[in-house]
């Protein structure tokens, strides 16, 4: 069984876009990170991102508005991002506080600066296999580490735990995708899926996204497998000063003996979220560049 390490990945790719941006003799791409409420996930996925793209160059703008911020103020926020010639990116993080429409909010960023990729016409993209938008973080994070493992996807059946809009249905876009890398044969499961251990177990790569600790145990995985674990649930643990542990979709010490190769959690998918949006942010500055808005070329996407 090999290990994949993703926090070994996602730090390489950090290191290729610091050098990258480092070569950027004008101005910086910068990401604008909204950040509503105090939601203490949020808080600590936004001070993330906000290091990783200060650690690269980018520059990182944060705004937070209060939890009481109106569905309209919210719009009339990324109305302004969107209308801010030095913002390349725009993150809004997800779950926003109840009362707020996340939806509409994703829809109304700007596609050209839809850097977490999920604006309909950024998923629509996927859907085309049309590199001009850009594909979702924790699916292209995903795809990133197989190409770096050295897993190709071609010709294999890929099963996708999971349809969500965030993880299982882009990420069975991208393994479907007929390009290199991809050109899988996908099956999606679901809460609604009959005889799922019967399917997971022909997955020559299976993808968990489902959001439940420990699911996906040895009886469901063909042995030789490739697993790639993108849950991450709290599991209560009296033996740890948080009272918690997280934990993957998977059942790790199970499942890793037969597997040919897998993810950990933490340590897997989740840095790649992170690298993968720095990665959008850098290139869509690189387009905005190449394509300043009111220029006579079509803007991307
Ligand atoms: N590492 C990262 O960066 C990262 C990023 C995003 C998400 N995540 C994690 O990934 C997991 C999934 O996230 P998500 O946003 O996709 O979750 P979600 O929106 O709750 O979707 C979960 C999906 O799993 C399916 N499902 C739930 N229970 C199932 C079961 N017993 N059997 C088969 N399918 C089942 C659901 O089916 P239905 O559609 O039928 O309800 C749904 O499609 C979560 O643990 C989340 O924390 C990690």
């Amino acid at each position: 069984m090999e290990l994949i390490d993703g926090n070994r990945i996602a730090a390489a790719i950090v290191a290729e876009l610091k050098a990258e941006v480092a070569a950027v003799t004008g101005r910086k791409p910068c990401l604008a990170l909204v950040r509503v409420g105090e939601d203490p996930a949020s808080v600590s996925y936004v001070k993330k991102k906000e290091q990783t793209a200060a650690e690269i160059g980018i520059e990182g703008r944060l705004i937070l508005p209060p939890v009481t911020i109106t569905q309209a103020e919210l719009l009339a926020e990324v109305d302004r991002l969107n209308a801010d010639e030095n913002v390349d990116g725009i993150l809004v993080q997800s779950p926003l506080p109840a009362g707020l429409d996340e939806r509409e909010i994703f829809g109304r960023i700007d596609p050209t600066k839809d850097v977490d990729g999920l604006h309909p016409l950024n998923l629509g993209k996927v859907a085309q296999d049309d590199d001009s938008g850009f594909a979702a973080c924790t699916p292209s994070g995903v795809m990133e580490l197989l190409a770096r493992s050295g897993v190709d996807l071609r010709g294999r059946h890929v099963v996708v735990l999971g349809r969500s809009l965030l993880v299982g249905k882009p990420v069975a876009l991208l393994a479907l995708q007929k390009k290199a890398g991809a050109n899988a044969t996908v099956t999606i499961c679901h809460s609604g899926t009959a005889n799922l251990a019967a399917l997971t177990r022909q997955a020559d790569v299976l993808i968990a996204a489902i959001g439940r600790a420990e699911f996906v145990t040895a009886d469901m995985v063909k042995p030789g497998a490739v697993v790639i674990d993108v849950g991450v649930s709290r599991v209560p643990d009296a033996t740890r000063k948080s009272g918690y542990r997280l934990s993957g979709d998977v059942h790790f010490a199970s499942v890793a003996p037969i597997a040919a190769k897998i993810t950990p959690v933490p340590g897997g998918v989740g840095p790649m979220t992170v690298s993968m949006l720095m990665r959008n942010t850098v290139l869509a500055h690189r387009r905005r560049l190449a394509s300043p808005p009111g220029s006579s070329r079509k803007s991307a996407p």
